[in-house]
């Protein structure tokens, strides 16, 4: 278990080689090497390439050994937007939404993130880490080995805290590196009803500084939205967060166009997230920026709305990323084979540019391109290994996740071939005994 292995005769090797987000027609090169092996040492990755070249003059002794002949091997998953930590759940509004009622119209009834604020006020600490640990076991067997989460269920500097501070700890126990994003300006409270300048105020003057002065979290990030926060509101908490050191992320344009894109380029936040109703010159803006466009399709699914076009995002010359959205109200879903086949059936990406989205523009999105989302040297051992010869079974085997292993630093975390009633593949049952 020291992160030392080799993973050798994969039918392919999808490396998506790279340092930094690919833009447009980059998003299509996936560096596929054939009959690829991968040697990592110490959790980290020393070399890959074709297995002979690779192999030839490895001492293999020392090292684990996995033979993926018939299997193609990927870097592990990047969710770069998730909700996942949070108390209770929202299963009633659902039904609402089934019988008519908008996701605006539930919020404006006090519903909505409202009721899950409410109820992540009263969880303890105790609470959000053990339902977080449910969930984060529930991503890592998606093959996602780095998640990013957001607070924004407290909006109280107390319980806002106790969600960061709880991701933190689920970071340390949990074999998945967790990316902590501040999302105070997620919802104006009841507190606050009418007053959202007086709550942004609040946010940079009294939790931003404690948020930035005690490292808990790397990005700040504002809902902006009408009826939720203005372009206006979200620039200053948004310019208060960077002079606080923390990196910027929007939820722009999700439910109508609202200048979102427009403020996140000219910001030139790390990304701007949902775009569903983005303008042309939005997007546009964006890719002159270099703002990655991270897109959340099992949003869109859920709420049954118009899918992001991610088609003309590539073709203007963006980084196009996407994650699940995972949260208790508009996407309650962390389903990654989900967001692939929405990806190439609704969004208009390839799967080639679906893979690039899961990976290293994932990793990009959380400004972690140089050290996780491509199977290169110097980067952390974070592969998966699918039940399949090629990639291209991701989005076809829609919902089901084509993952059969998952390796995070090197090490074995998570064995499909090993879960299945604990019942070794190969050994044929006694038709008497049952
Ligand atoms: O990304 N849009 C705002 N936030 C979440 C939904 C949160 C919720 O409904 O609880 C989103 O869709
Ligand atoms: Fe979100």
């Amino acid at each position: 278990m020291n992160g030392d292995l080799i993973i050798k005769n994969a039918s392919e090797l999808v490396t998506c080689s790279g340092y930094k987000a690919k833009r447009g027609s980059e998003m299509g090169e996936l560096h596929v090497i054939r009959d690829g092996a991968v040697v990592v040492r110490r959790g980290v990755i020393e070399s890959r390439g074709p297995t002979r070249e690779v192999l030839s003059g490895l001492d293999e002794g020392d090292f684990t050994i996995i033979d993926a002949a018939g299997k193609s091997v990927l870097p592990g998953f990047v969710d770069s937007h998730t909700h996942f930590v949070f108390g209770g759940y929202r299963e009633e509004e659902f039904s609402w939404r089934l019988q008519g009622l908008s996701y605006m119209e539930i919020m404006r009834r006090g519903g909505g993130i409202a009721s899950t604020v409410a109820a992540t006020r009263a969880a303890s600490m105790d609470d959000l880490v053990r339902s977080g640990l449910k969930r984060l076991d529930s991503m890592l067997s998606f093959g996602v080995t780095t998640v990013e989460g957001k607070s924004g269920y407290g909006l109280d500097s107390d319980t806002e805290i106790r969600q960061l501070e709880a991701m933190a700890e689920l970071d340390s126990v949990h074999p998945m590196d967790v990316v902590r994003t501040f999302l105070g300006a997620h919802a104006v409270p009841v507190e606050y009803e009418g007053r959202g300048d007086a709550y942004i105020d609040h946010m940079v003057k009294e939790v931003l500084p404690e948020v930035a002065e005690r490292n808990l979290a790397a990005f700040c990030d504002v809902f902006c939205e009408r009826g939720v926060f203005t372009v206006e509101q979200s620039a200053r908490l948004l310019t208060g967060a960077r002079e606080a050191g923390l990196g910027l992320k929007i939820h722009a344009d999700e439910i109508v166009p609202f200048g979102g894109a427009e403020l996140a380029a000219e910001l030139g936040t790390i990304s701007a997230d949902h775009l569903l109703h983005a303008t042309r010159e939005g997007i546009r803006a964006m890719a002159r920026a270099g703002v990655i466009a991270t897109l959340l399709p099992g949003t869109a699914f859920s709420l049954k709305q118009p899918y992001a076009d991610g088609r003309s995002m590539i073709d203007s010359g963006c980084a196009v990323a996407l994650a699940s959205d995972l949260n208790p109200g508009s996407c309650y879903t962390e389903s990654i084979p989900l967001i692939a086949a929405l990806s190439v059936l609704h969004t208009g990406l390839t799967v080639e540019e679906t893979v690039t989205a899961l990976t290293i523009n994932g990793a990009a999105a959380l400004g972690r391109a140089g050290t996780v989302g491509s199977i290169d040297p110097g980067k952390k051992g974070d592969l998966l290994i699918l039940e399949y010869p090629s990639y291209r079974f991701i989005p076809y085997h829609i919902g089901v996740s084509a993952v059969e292993r998952v390796i995070k630093d090197g090490v074995v975390v998570y064995d499909k071939t090993l879960s299945l009633a604990g019942i070794p593949r190969g050994i044929t049952r006694d038709p008497k005994r049952k």
